[in-house]
């Protein structure tokens, strides 16, 4: 008979097999109730808890850094982009309405004429909800052969009580522009990446993610296993961006000196309720108090894009093989990600389904890195260093 605890079933222990027959179809209770208590605390004390950082946040000296910022128009990303600009950092618009995105510039550069330079600011065209944009995008920028200190995928939509809605590559909304384009653009700017590093790649993520579930055989939650509400295609995608960052992390090797960084901007006032009705978000304008202005909300990207340190505790987790990358909470400390995100072979599983999505091939960082070109099934043209 078997020695107990050492049963094995083609070479592997039995708790793994049961584990992975066993496969888990939703959040346990807990990790429930965990979610929403994390979701409830950050609302009501987020205010509290960030008390000692000061708004808007001193940025260490960013002179001639190049940093791109999707989603740049509105909120949370006109705020990165217009703070970045004005410490110095040549910064890119990167917008699907890219005559608002000039608009602000001019108005940005009147109210700056006369306190410095001209900013350096620019816009680039890229919507996210075509991958051949993303891919147009990428190949543009690195035709410049410049460095690229900071890529932030900023850009995301939450369309609260709105039904399913599918792309024309054929996947959830919330799924493409908050984790499968953002995915996309970062491992085809790693030439850039590598050509500005030390750099770094920051998602802006969510402590919604904390409520998110990813099932890697059904991302776009269409099989009909999960009812899809808007909740879950917002908290799983943010869960998903997780899960992609840090595998990408991890494949990233020490010399190429990029680090991939997620970070919560906190509960801000925004464009982003503005598919609720008119009613609720008047109710959503009338809680200043708990609710962070956007500048208020910028300051944890912008200390993951710009703070001298970061890179230490990026490598230190790295080397501890922790399972998931940095998290930057509101309050710009480290926190740590949902307990969900940090099951590692649902991770890869995402990773793997996702560069399946995305049209990249497994091995596609790898090549990059080594400046091979690879072959991406959009935009019909091949990367390369
Ligand atoms: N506000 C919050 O409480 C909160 C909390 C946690 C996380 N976040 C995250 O913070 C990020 C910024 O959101 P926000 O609150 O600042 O919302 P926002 O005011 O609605 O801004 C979102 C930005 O993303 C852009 N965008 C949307 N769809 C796009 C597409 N297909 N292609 C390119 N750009 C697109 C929008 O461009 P248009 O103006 O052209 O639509 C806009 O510039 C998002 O990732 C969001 O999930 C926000």
């Amino acid at each position: 008979m078997a020695e107990k605890g050492k049963e094995k079933e083609n070479g592997k222990p039995l708790e793994e097999v049961v584990k992975e027959k066993v496969k888990k179809e939703a959040l346990s209770w807990g990790e429930w109730v965990r979610g929403w208590f994390y979701l409830a605390y950050e609302m009501l004390f987020q205010r509290i808890v960030a008390c000692n950082l000061e708004n808007p946040m001193p940025l260490p000296p960013i002179n001639d850094l190049t940093y791109i910022v999707t989603g740049s128009t509105s909120g949370i990303g006109k705020e990165i982009a217009r703070q970045l600009a004005e410490a110095g950092g040549h910064v890119v618009m990167a917008v699907r309405n890219t005559k608002a995105a000039n608009d602000l510039i001019t108005k940005w550069q009147e109210e700056w004429s006369g306190k410095g330079l001209p900013l350096n600011i620019e816009v680039m065209k890229l919507d996210l909800l075509s991958l051949d944009s993303v891919v147009r995008f990428a190949d543009a920028w690195n035709a410049r052969s410049g460095p690229l200190h900071a890529l932030i995928n900023n850009a995301g939509i939450f369309s609260i009580g709105e039904p399913q809605k599918i792309s024309k590559d054929g996947y959830e909304e919330h799924l493409q522009v908050n984790h499968l384009a953002p995915a996309l653009l970062s491992v085809l700017l790693l030439p850039s990446l590598i050509r500005g590093s030390p750099s770094r790649i920051v998602n802006v993520n969510s402590i919604m993610h904390y409520i998110g579930f990813v099932d890697p055989e059904d991302m776009n939650v269409t099989s009909g296993k999960r009812k899809y509400t808007s909740l879950v295609g917002y908290s799983s995608s943010k869960l998903a961006e997780v899960m992609f960052s840090s595998v990408l992390n991890k494949r990233l090797p020490a010399e190429a000196g990029i680090n991939v960084v997620c970070v919560s901007p906190g509960i801000v006032q925004t464009n982003v309720a503005r598919d609720l009705p008119k009613i609720v978000q008047a109710g959503y304008h009338l809680i200043p108090y708990f609710i962070f202005s956007p500048a208020e909300g910028s300051r944890s990207a912008l200390f993951a894009a710009t703070d001298p340190q970061l890179g230490e505790l990026c490598e230190a987790l790295k080397a501890e093989d922790w399972p998931v990358c940095a998290f930057i909470s509101h309050d710009c400390r480290p926190a740590n990600p949902s307990e969900e995100a940090h099951s590692v072979e649902t991770a890869y599983k995402v990773w793997e389904k996702t560069l399946e999505m995305i049209g990249l091939p497994s091995d596609a960082v790898e090549k990059l890195i080594e400046g091979q070109e690879v072959e991406c099934r959009y935009g019909g043209s091949s990367q390369s260093q």
